[in-house]
């Protein structure tokens, strides 16, 4: 059984917003975001909503991969901000993409997502016997940005990646590896947007139950309107794991390092993916970066560097990925994966 990758598709919203723009808003300059983060500008939704940019990439990617959106088994869609609990935002695609044959739900595992998406769309693909998964990662971190919390504001970009995967029964290359992992213990380092019990039944507005969370969870769910992160805290968190899931996965798939044509990695920032190579002793060009015009796009971040590639012609038929995530919950991991947009 293989597993390749046949198409993707991306969608960056309209307002670009630049660090001279974040200037005029914040306490911030140019230089601080460019040698902190390597970051230049992050567009930004002007009201286009979490599920159109999905679709939006969605559609790009069917087409991308030349299939009949009939023929699509199931889209995973993962994501921290989407409009609506339920319906979900695949199943909104499921429909305006017309994959009227696709099982369609919603997952959330933050800057891990696509990486769990991918992993949990090919177990599914296996298991159940189907043919193409498409797995979108989509995030409007605008909606739940501070834009008086210069920590945070400058990092994060809107935008939407897709990717679509065909599992084939009938080749035997082992050709993918999974590696993903979960620490709720650190979950306070980054949280966002609570959904406390308001109903009449409810005597008090904020429904923490006290018994299950340590006291500054309990102030931060409290609080929590907008995007709060422990930056120097996740910093030194994303480099250990995010080196742990590139060396363990490549060990899985029996494949060296030098054996993988790239390293994609959740675009948080530049210098992470930097200290990253230093220790494994890759060279940056191994490592795609595209971090200076997205930002931080969250669980778009690597579907979005994958159509980047696409389009930039970096990649041809057999060539060995890893693609990398970490962020909150706090989730981390890798998959390896093939590129192969040709049978
Ligand atoms: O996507 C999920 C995963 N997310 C990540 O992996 C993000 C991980 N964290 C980071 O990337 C970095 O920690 C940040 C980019 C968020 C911050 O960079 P840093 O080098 O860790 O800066 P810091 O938080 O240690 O702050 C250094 C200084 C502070 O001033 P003092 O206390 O030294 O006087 C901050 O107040 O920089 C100040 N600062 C800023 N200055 C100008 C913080 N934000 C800004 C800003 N502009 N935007």
């Amino acid at each position: 059984m293989s597993i390749y990758i046949r198409g993707t598709g991306s969608f960056q919203p309209g307002i670009k917003l630049t660090n001279k723009d974040l200037e005029k808003m914040v306490d911030t300059n140019d230089q601080w975001i460019v040698e902190r983060t390597g970051i230049k500008s992050r567009n930004i939704s002007d009201g286009i909503t979490t599920v159109e940019m999905a679709l939006e990439a969605g559609k790009r990617c069917i087409k991308d991969a030349g299939i009949n959106p009939e023929e699509v088994d199931l889209i995973i869609v993962s994501s921290v901000s989407t409009e609506m609990i339920t319906p979900t935002c695949s199943s909104f695609i499921q429909h305006k993409l017309g994959c009227k044959n696709a099982i369609a739900f919603d997952i959330n595992a933050a800057c891990t997502g696509f990486v769990y998406g991918v992993a949990n769309a090919r177990a599914m693909l296996k298991t159940m016997n189907m043919r193409y998964a498409i797995i979108i990662g989509v995030d409007t971190l605008s909606k739940i940005t501070d834009y008086d919390d210069r920590s945070t504001c400058v990092l994060f970009g809107d935008g939407a990646g897709a990717v679509l995967i065909e599992y084939s029964n009938e080749e035997s290359k082992d050709n993918f590896h999974a590696y993903l992992r979960s620490d709720g213990s650190l979950a306070r380092y980054l949280t966002g947007v609570n959904r406390l019990n308001e109903s009449p039944f409810v005597d008090r507005k904020n429904s923490v139950d006290k018994e299950y969370l340590d006291e500054d969870m309990e102030e931060l769910i409290n609080n929590s309107k907008y995007l709060y992160m422990d930056g120097r805290e996740v910093f030194k968190f994303a480099t250990k794991k995010i080196i742990e899931a590139i060396k363990t996965v490549s060990e899985m798939s029996n494949t060296s390092l030098d054996e993988v044509k790239y390293i994609v990695p959740h675009q948080a920032n530049s210098r992470i993916i930097e200290y990253s190579a230093r220790k494994l002793g890759l060279p940056m060009d191994r490592f795609f970066v595209n971090i200076d015009t997205m930002g931080n796009t969250s669980s778009a971040s690597i579907p979005m560097a994958l159509d980047d590639m696409n389009k930039q012609g970096l990649m041809s038929d057999g060539d060995k990925l890893i693609l990398t995530g970490f962020g909150g919950g706090m989730t981390w991991g890798a998959v390896f994966v093939e590129w192969s947009k040709h049978k």
